[in-house]
């Protein structure tokens, strides 16, 4: 059969919190050529607790694999032109296996789980002055149900399989970056146990400033450094695949993984964000906008992380972010969908939304994991406010996408004020981007423009963007001058500024009561 010659090929596994997807991109002109995408599971064993199963991370990786090979083959495109994989992912979320076994001990804790709130507010009262910053010096963030420490801490102490693998010397911590290199160049008999920086900046582990795990911080949280995994950068060969020839995806072994990146990192790089004060927001499971501050980390004033943006290669600097974390965004979807069942997917909400074109004065802030950015308040709830007679779910459709623009808007006025340079325009991509309603909402309450790639698996692109510019594979420059022109759409903002504050004034108040249901 006739094979169509393309330039090497670079792929890309992204293992975000809702779904996992291979994707496979032409590396002379980022046109993505095949994907697959499938579901994970979430559960949810106790009120706040979200956990996922480790294996069953793993096992979709193997489908999209061969799924993607698959659709390949059909196209006539060559599988061994891939010359490198990325892998990035949802961050923070814990893993711990044994490393004899190969076994996982526990389901993986998901960033979202709020199990620890309990520890960190004890951890919290014992600082000076009751500083939730304590640690932001060396690490950028503050304590928080959110980073890995917490919930690593929390295995130790409470899941006998993983206390015995660390007394007996057995035990591997990772995020699903390392769990997915681990066993994809091997896993028990020689598999690669690393992370790269930028992952590493989320567990709390890490000092942000000499770049290494630091002994303090690992000593403060009680973990045992020789169950971390060694820190690398964002790109250069960890390891080869080694897939056995039994499974389908088994031509992929061999190929170096050799990009490595958190999900909203990876999304930075795929958005060509390569230049101080260039920024973008990602709208995922959740909701991150990330902005470039170059060579220095900038430690925010207005409740923003301070992270590593990326390191692309052994001997390349680092470039550092300020980020605004939102923690739901399309969880608010899924939990109409799955928990209200008034809707059956995404684009019904769009159009529910869409008929009414309004909240009617309902205000929902969907606070499931407490708050993030600018908050950490780890007791905040949900809460759905100004209901009447009037009110029906398409209402209620609205005012869950208005959240999710609310929550962005307040980031980047965080942003803004910490940086003094305002934003003239947010570049967006994720999965909600293709919600056009969605768009020009965010669009009315920025009153800025919005500007969407074309290409929407910027995430993806980012991963495969670093694995092919690792010294030794070089297929992709990441020259400036060599990267294509990104063809965007723009929402620009419709609605008159008055209105759109009044708004957000409306959902101060609301977050407001948010934070202080209790009491
Ligand atoms: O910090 C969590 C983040 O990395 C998850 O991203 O795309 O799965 O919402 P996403």
């Amino acid at each position: 059969s006739h094979r169509i010659t393309f330039g090497p090929l670079v792929a890309a596994i992204d293992q975000g919190t809702s779904s996992t997807r291979f994707l496979v991109f032409n590396s002379k002109t980022a046109e993505l050529l095949s994907h697959h995408q499938v579901e994970i599971k979430q559960s949810f064993p106790k009120e706040g607790w979200v956990e996922e199963d480790p294996k069953e991370i793993l096992q979709s990786v193997y489908e999209c694999m061969e799924r993607t090979c698959e659709k390949l083959t059909q196209l006539n495109i060559d599988i061994s032109n891939i010359k490198a994989i990325g892998v990035t992912n949802q961050r923070e979320t814990t893993l711990v296996w044994d490393k004899e076994t190969g076994e996982p001990l526990y389901n993986a804790i998901v960033w979202l789980d709020l199990r620890t709130q309990s520890t960190v507010e004890s951890l919290i009262n014992k600082t000076p002055g009751r500083n939730k910053n304590h640690l932001k010096h060396k690490t950028g963030l503050p304590i928080s149900t959110y980073f890995s420490a917490v919930k690593l801490r929390w295995l130790m102490d409470n899941v006998d399989e993983v206390h015995q693998a660390v007394v007996s010397h057995r035990a591997m911590f990772g995020t699903v970056d390392s769990w997915l290199i681990w066993c994809l160049t091997g896993g028990k008999s020689g598999g690669v146990h690393c992370t790269d920086v930028t992952n590493a900046s989320r567990t709390m582990l890490f000092n942000i400033h000499t770049m290494n795990w630091d002994p303090e911080l690992c000593k403060y949280f009680g973990i045992p450094m020789e169950i971390l995994p060694s820190v690398r950068s964002s790109s250069e060969i960890y390891g080869l695949m080694k897939i056995s020839a039994s499974r389908k995806s088994g031509a992929l072994s061999g190929i170096p993984i050799s990009g490595c990146l958190g999900d909203q990192s990876a999304a930075l790089v795929g958005q060509m964000c390569f230049q101080d004060g260039q920024a973008k927001n990602t709208y995922g499971t959740g909701c991150f906008l990330l902005r470039n501050t170059g060579a220095k980390p900038v430690m925010s004033d207005h409740g923003l992380l301070t992270t590593v943006a990326y390191k692309l290669g052994r001997d390349k600097p680092a470039c550092y972010a300020l980020e605004g974390s939102v923690a739901i965004a399309g969880a608010v979807v899924r939990w109409l969908k799955d928990n209200l069942g008034i809707i059956g997917s995404s684009e019904e909400l769009e159009k529910l939304a869409a008929s009414v074109g309004t909240s009617y004065g309902c205000y929902f802030v969907p606070a499931f994991s407490g708050l993030y950015a600018p908050y950490w308040e780890p007791s905040a709830r949900g809460i759905i406010c100004g209901l009447t007679q009037f009110t029906n779910r398409s209402h209620l459709a609205f005012a869950a996408l208005e959240a999710v623009c609310f929550q962005t808007r307040e980031i980047l006025d965080a942003m803004n004020q910490d940086s003094g340079i305002p934003l003239t325009q947010l570049q967006v991509d994720g999965g909600m981007t293709s919600n056009r309603l969605l768009m020009q909402l965010q669009a009315d309450i920025l009153c800025i423009p919005v500007v969407k790639p074309s290409m929407p698996e910027t995430t993806a692109l980012g991963a495969a963007m670093a694995a092919g510019a690792a010294e030794g594979v070089s297929v992709w420059s990441l020259n400036p001058e060599d990267l294509s022109e990104v063809t965007s759409e723009k929402f620009e903002p419709q609605i008159n500024p008055e209105e759109s504050e009044f708004r957000y004034a409306r959902w101060k108040k609301a977050v407001e009561k948010s934070k202080n249901w209790e009491t």
